[in-house]
């Protein structure tokens, strides 16, 4: 075995079809004609392009080419203009769609609002009305740190409308990461509330966004949103209430059309060391990207009730909430608060509630709710779900079948969309109509993509080995730059192999072509010369029936490279015994074989995350190590986990 490539052990060899029924009325449903596309649109991807840029959205100026790329700048779409604003609203007004709902909300108290196109297009035009009153014009820096509701997408929307730049910042996230977010892109406007509901209690995100903006000199005015009535300081002169501001404009705007390659957003999204980068993503390019991976790959119809449970503070809330779902027309749900409160049954109530039809969610929450138990389900119909998604991390086959029976009955097609905040929009992912699935695996690869396996040499490795992931050509949605980093863009996606997009995961891809990502490649073990992705022995170790979740790290150790340190939480009602420990290392070493017995089982209460949901495998290594947790803590959700684990060793 060569120290070149990763070892895969997995060994998921179930497929499941799409029914008949669901085929028949797929946007698209048959596998000859997906083969068909995907042969033009990586043969002839400028003439691909170009047709699903005229088909797919409307423009102000045509666009006279599709792509110039000077690897790695790439320029899509060129000469063409429009406004995205325009092609996620305006378009669908004066059609059967105009009185349709865009956005379904739900607050965490209970409280509902619907706003139909129509509506949307009047706030969305009110509040443009008011970001250029405050001198936002093209090209500026709007930063929005809002709960989950609709004035969020309604900030973002009128940003787009006046092609300025929006930066949108978690929620979660404290004052000094809106301080250094806002410092870096120089934002002129920051866009907040007095609060939102999060597990029955108000987020001070106003008493935040103070703090911060105390040091940030390119700041000249706070709106705030009036959500929970909370008491909040204003500071005279540069905090406006958003219900005053409103009330002085008109509900007309007429939108102007934008460059093809206008930036739309930055999104900054933590690296593994350093400070947090700014993915640049621009105008045509992402939309064209988010709309067309909606339409087939969630398959939106008018008649759908499409539930994304992301915050649009992540790319997924961006591509998935937000733009691509609008651009084609469908109606959002979108959610305010925690899924279990009041109670753990909260997205399942909803989803019967509101006749939820599309369900989209990531394997982190998926665990959740099977450590919550089944009975919270199985209080509810679901009768309405046809279509379920998964993202944000591997998902290991347990969850993915707990997934397919309990929440889809074993009738909705699943799809694991593989895709990062860089790409902007799914890569890799089953068509729902289309693709047969296998448990863990995201399938094959969207129109325009071409992933590859890789060695360090850069040769492809044989099919079933790993190796790490790389994507050859450009894509419509890909990243432009890193605000103000060139070099760093380059540095990072372009230079591990020349000519090659390198996202960081590791993979393999099967006999049948289908890829498996592993994990990050900064989390790869090295067991005695042999690679394991971290994904692979956890997903062993949650087959276990006590295990709820797991998270794996190497420690250094003079014989083996790296012993593996496994942290596992059990299931609700199961004792954490020495036998129970002694169990589960003898349990990985017969689903993946000796090589990956765990040399430490330690059992936990909770795991080191970030506020999207990923194991913060970086401080476990610390911990395994017996070290002090060093780097950046800033976007874990509870520290309170680290001192725990930390407490434990002692
Ligand atoms: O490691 C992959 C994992 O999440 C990374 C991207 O994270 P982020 O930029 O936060 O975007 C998350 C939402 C798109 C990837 O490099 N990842 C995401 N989706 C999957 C996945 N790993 C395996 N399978 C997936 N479906």
């Amino acid at each position: 075995m060569s120290d070149q490539t990763i070892t895969s052990v997995s060994r998921e060899h179930r497929v499941f079809r799409p029914s008949a029924e669901f085929q028949r009325q797929a946007n698209l449903g048959s596998y000859s004609a997906y083969k068909k596309l995907y042969a033009e649109s990586v043969n002839a991807p400028e003439k691909f392009w170009t047709r699903q840029g005229k088909e797919l959205l409307s423009w102000r100026k045509p666009f006279k080419q599709a792509l110039r790329w000077k690897l790695p700048h790439a320029k899509w779409f060129v000469g063409g203009q429009l406004n995205v604003a325009e092609n996620c609203l305006d378009r669908h007004l004066g059609t059967a769609r105009e009185n349709k709902a865009a956005i379904i909300f739900e607050g965490e108290p209970g409280d509902i609002r619907t706003l139909t196109y129509k509506q949307l297009h009047r706030e969305v035009c009110r509040f443009a009305n008011v970001l250029a009153k405050l001198e936002v014009s093209k090209g500026d820096r709007v930063a929005i740190y809002m709960p989950m509701v609709p004035e969020a997408a309604i900030a973002m929307l009128a940003c787009a409308r006046l092609g300025a730049i929006h930066t949108v910042i978690f929620g979660g996230f404290s004052s000094e990461a809106i301080k250094d977010r806002v410092n870096d892109c120089q934002a002129k406007v920051v866009i907040t509330a007095d609060g939102g509901w999060r597990r029955g209690k108000v987020v001070e995100l106003k008493s935040n966004v103070d703090r911060a903006v105390a040091a940030t000199p390119s700041v000249k005015s706070v709106v705030v949103l009036k959500r929970t009535g909370n008491p909040v300081t204003m500071t005279e002169g540069r905090d406006l209430w958003w219900h005053d501001l409103v009330a002085q404009v008109p509900a007309e705007h007429k939108a102007r059309g934008f460059d093809s390659e206008n930036p739309l957003f930055i999104l900054y999204t933590s690296g593994s060391t350093g400070k947090p980068k700014g993915v640049l993503h621009t105008s045509a390019g992402y939309l064209l990207g988010t709309t067309i991976t909606s339409k087939y790959v969630f398959d939106l119809k008018d008649t759908d009730v499409y539930f994304c449970t992301a915050d649009i503070g992540w790319i997924t809330g961006h591509s998935y909430v937000v733009y691509g779902p609008l651009a084609n027309g469908a109606t959002v749900l979108m959610y305010e608060g925690a899924p279990n409160q009041p109670g753990p049954d909260r997205f399942w109530e909803m989803i019967d509630r509101h006749g939820v039809t599309i369900f989209y969610t990531a394997p982190t929450a998926i665990r959740a709710f099977m450590r919550w138990g089944d009975d919270h389900v199985k209080k509810h119909s679901l009768r309405s779900l046809r279509l379920l998604g998964s993202v944000g991390e591997p998902i290991n086959p347990e969850a993915w079948m707990w997934y397919h029976t309990l929440i889809g009955k074993k009738r909705c097609p699943i799809v694991d969309t593989w895709w990062q905040t860089e790409t902007g929009a799914i890569m890799v992912s089953p068509l729902p109509g289309v693709t047969p699935t296998k448990p863990g695996s995201c399938t094959l690869p969207f129109f325009g993509v071409i992933p590859k396996v890789l060695d360090e040499a850069g040769k492809e490795v044989p099919r079933g080995s790993g190796g790490k992931l790389f994507l050859k050509s450009p894509w419509p949605s890909m990243l432009r730059t890193l605000w103000g980093d060139d070099e760093r863009f380059k540095r990072q996606y372009w230079s591990e192999l020349p000519g090659y997009y390198f996202a960081g995961d590791g993979a393999r891809i099967d006999e049948d072509g289908y890829l498996w990502v592993v994990g990050r490649i900064d989390d790869v073990l090295n067991v005695s010369g042999h690679r394991i992705g971290t994904a692979e022995v956890e997903s062993a170790l949650v087959s276990h029936p006590s295990v709820a979740e797991a998270a794996v790290v190497g420690r250094p150790d003079e014989l083996k490279g790296q012993a593996l340190v496994v942290f596992v939480i059990v299931k609700t009602g199961i004792e954490a015994t020495k036998e129970l420990r002694e169990e589960l290392r003898s349990h990985v070493a017969k689903e993946i074989g000796s090589l990956a017995r765990p040399d430490d089982v330690r059992f936990a209460a909770g795991l080191p995350k970030t506020r999207s949901g990923k194991i913060m495998r970086r401080i476990l290594k610390e911990i395994a190590a017996g070290g002090e947790v060093k780097g950046d803590t800033t976007t874990l959700e509870d520290f309170s986990v680290v001192a725990a684990l930390q407490a434990q060793e002692e």
